[in-house]
């Protein structure tokens, strides 16, 4: 499938909305409906849709949430996942903190070889305070877990908060000297109505700065074809990788190879754009297999150029937030 110029290979899936914590920077502050579970794309359905859409040239897949690992069923899910052939690469994107030692075992031996964990802070009492979760041990836990059981690449996601952690950048930063982690700076995105203050975003150029002063100047890493949004470097002689997202100060989307799959059945071509197209009914009502490709590759030709994320935000014209799409 193509995009503009872009081929599509990569579905973003996202099993659930619900979540198991309350990140400043993604939970809306004012309350929120989880959806029914009717209104949820059973696994089967999902699995459905994956085929499809892997007949059409998917070959990748990230599982996404809320937090995949609350949704009940998850094992067995994610090995039927895996049992289907075209799909070469299958990862999760999780805060942690329902994984182990034994669970990650688990997820090795299904053929699952990369994470990507959520962690801002390594500071266990900031921790509780960004995700409103007192859990920082066991996250930490889980992801050297991950690490000695052979995981690789693990990627750790931080969205960097002023006041709240910037005075990490530094510490956070420094666990790419010692362990093969990358970790990956995230700007924060303006999505809804979240805790967070317009002050206390911080753009990439301070981060990186911030980075060089201490550790002597980021040598960049040269991309690859499949390498996703995240502008890679490396402190000089480090084990791991810095990277950053840049969805506000440096837009990727001419880059932008995924295509996003809700936990309500609805196909996104866009994070950052609320277009959106419910796969999920006429699957229910009996669509044809072609009939559903004909969605996929409808929604696909909705993909935009470029995200516009500012000037939906100038507008007052809300986005849907993090949870109820999948990250
Ligand atoms: N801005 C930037 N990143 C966000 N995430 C969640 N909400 C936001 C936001 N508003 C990140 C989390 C997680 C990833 C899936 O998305 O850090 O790692
Ligand atoms: Fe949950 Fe991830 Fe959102 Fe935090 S950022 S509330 S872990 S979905």
């Amino acid at each position: 499938m193509i995009a503009g110029n872009r081929p599509i290979n990569y579905l973003r899936i996202s099993v659930t909305d619900r979540c198991n914590f309350r990140c400043m920077y993604c939970v809306p502050s004012s309350p929120f409906a989880v959806i029914p579970h009717n209104k949820i794309a059973s696994y089967e359905e999902i699995l459905k849709i994956t085929r499809i859409a892997c007949e059409l040239g998917i070959t990748k897949v990230r599982i996404t949430g809320g937090e995949p690992f609350v949704r009940k069923g998850i094992f067995s899910f994610l090995e039927r996942l895996c049992n289907i052939e075209s799909l070469k690469d299958i990862s999760i994107t999780t805060n942690g903190a329902l994984l182990n030692r034994k669970k990650i075992k688990k997820l090795t031996a299904l053929g699952i070889r990369r994470l990507n964990f959520s962690l801002d802070t390594l500071d266990p009492v900031k921790f509780a305070r960004i995700t409103g979760r007192n859990r920082f041990q066991h996250v930490e836990n889980a992801i050297f877990a991950a690490h000695e059981l052979g995981i690789s690449p693990i990627k750790i996601n931080t969205v960097i908060l002023r006041g709240i952690n910037d005075d990490e950048i530094e510490d956070i930063t420094a666990l790419t000297l010692s362990y093969p982690f990358q970790v990956r700076f995230i700007e924060y995105m303006p999505m809804g109505d979240s805790a967070v203050e317009k002050q206390q975003q911080i753009l990439t150029g301070e981060i990186k700065e911030r980075i060089e002063s201490r550790f002597g100047k980021l040598v960049s890493i040269k991309r690859t074809t499949n390498d996703g949004p995240a502008k890679k470097f490396q402190i000089e002689n480090a084990m791991g990788i810095v990277g950053f997202i840049t969805p506000i100060s440096s837009h990727f989307c001419s880059e932008c190879n995924r295509l996003r799959l809700t936990s309500r059945g609805t196909l996104r071509p866009c994070l950052l754009n609320n277009y959106e197209k419910n796969i999920l009914n006429p699957l229910r009502n009996d669509a044809s297999d072609d009939e559903l490709k004909q969605i996929i590759t409808n929604t696909l030709s909705k993909k935009p150029s470029f995200h516009g994320l500012m000037d939906q935000v100038g507008k007052g014209v809300p986005i849907s937030h993090m949870t109820s799409i999948g990250g």
